[in-house]
């Protein structure tokens, strides 16, 4: 097993293969739970959250993700960090979710956190939640990577009306 990270140059290229081959958005959303999952050595659950209809309002639904399970299956847009991530549209990284009163509990070995928006033509659609059991896990390759994925279901999404 590796002990250190892959190259960024080379995740972000198999994110983009993993685009050109996949048959849904729910395939492409499981590759890349499980790529992220398997080669980022600190990247302890990876999932998406996406946005659904419930009644008039906006709400976060659990998609595909790697981990164990989370008692968090549906997030209000006003909860969270994730919520946060979405009504804003800004990735937001938290080195030690102990110090967020905003931070919604999926382990208790959760440290560290980077929530990223996915686009659809400018809009909000869902959003790629990472959680780490390591304390600020998530550095400026992992923001790369990490958008880079978002961007790819994104520009899937665009290209698959
Ligand atoms: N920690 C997130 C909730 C989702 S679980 O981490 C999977 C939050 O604060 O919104």
């Amino acid at each position: 097993m590796p002990t250190t990270n892959p190259n960024p140059r080379e995740v972000i290229n198999e994110l983009n293969a993993l685009a050109a081959i996949a048959k849904s958005a729910r395939d492409l959303m499981e590759g890349i739970t499980k790529l992220l999952h398997q080669k980022m050595l600190r990247y302890n659950w990876v999932g998406f959250y996406m946005l659904e209809k419930e009644g008039a309002q906006d709400i976060l639904v659990l998609g595909p993700f790697r981990g164990t399970m989370t008692p968090h299956t549906r997030i209000p847009l006003n909860q969270g960090i994730c919520g946060a991530a979405a009504s804003t549209g800004k990735t937001i990284v938290i080195d030690d979710v102990s110090a967020d009163a905003r931070y919604l509990a999926c382990s208790l070995e959760t440290k560290s956190e980077i929530v990223v928006p996915v686009f659809v033509e400018g809009k909000v659609v869902g959003e790629l939640d990472i959680d780490s059991h390591f304390l600020a896990a998530f550095r400026a390759d992992d923001r790369t990577i990490c958008e880079h994925a978002a961007a790819v279901l994104g520009r899937w999404l665009e290209k698959h009306p």
